[in-house]
């Protein structure tokens, strides 16, 4: 019988993390023993909250929830890379639908071809409206967000 630690990455830009990515962090840390949460750099955006500030809110976040299978990394180069260097073999994604779930499945065949070991593992998003940069948007214009982040990432939002 196999006696190997079942570790899992969910990874994204997190800017802001929000209550959608803690839901799929509570389903995953049931799933698995150990999971990676793993502020990555997006290409394609430029962040608004400093990437240590936003793990250290994480990291009380997790705290507030009573996870303690979760930590919280920064890594700036192809996550695939890092699950390959940490013996991560599964990807953890959340689906909020069927657009997601397309622009996944391309990601998920590119991280594959990267990192062979690695499986991509679907969850569904219980919200499907929330993004980050909507939270952001309504921010900025100084409506209430506090239904769409936990309190200790409300905290840090600028
Ligand atoms: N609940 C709420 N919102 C969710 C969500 C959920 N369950 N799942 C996703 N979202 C939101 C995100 O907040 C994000 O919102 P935004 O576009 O307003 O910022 C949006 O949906 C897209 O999410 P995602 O596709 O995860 O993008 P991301 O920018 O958060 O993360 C990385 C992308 C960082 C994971 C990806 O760019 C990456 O892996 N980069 C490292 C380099 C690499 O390995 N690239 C892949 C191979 S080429």
């Amino acid at each position: 019988m196999k006696n190997s630690i079942k570790k899992a990455m969910y990874a994204g830009s997190f800017d802001p993390f929000t209550n959608g990515h803690l839901d799929i962090v509570k389903e995953a840390a049931e799933l698995f023993d150990q999971i990676f949460i793993c502020i990555a750099k997006n290409p394609n955006k430029q962040r608004k909250t400093d990437a240590l500030v936003m793990a250290n809110a994480i990291e009380q976040t997790l705290k507030e929830n009573n996870i303690d299978n979760a930590i919280v990394v920064i890594h700036v180069g192809l996550v695939a890379d890092f699950c390959a260097q940490n013996n991560i073999k599964y990807l953890v994604r959340g689906l909020r639908n069927t657009s997601d779930y397309m622009y996944e499945e391309n990601i998920a065949k590119i991280n594959a071809e990267v990192n062979p070991n690695l499986k991509t593992v679907y969850f569904r998003a219980k919200n499907d409206i929330i993004s980050s940069s909507m939270v952001r948007e309504l921010y900025s214009f100084d409506r209430d967000v506090s239904q769409y982040i936990p309190p200790d990432i409300a905290r840090i939002l600028s």
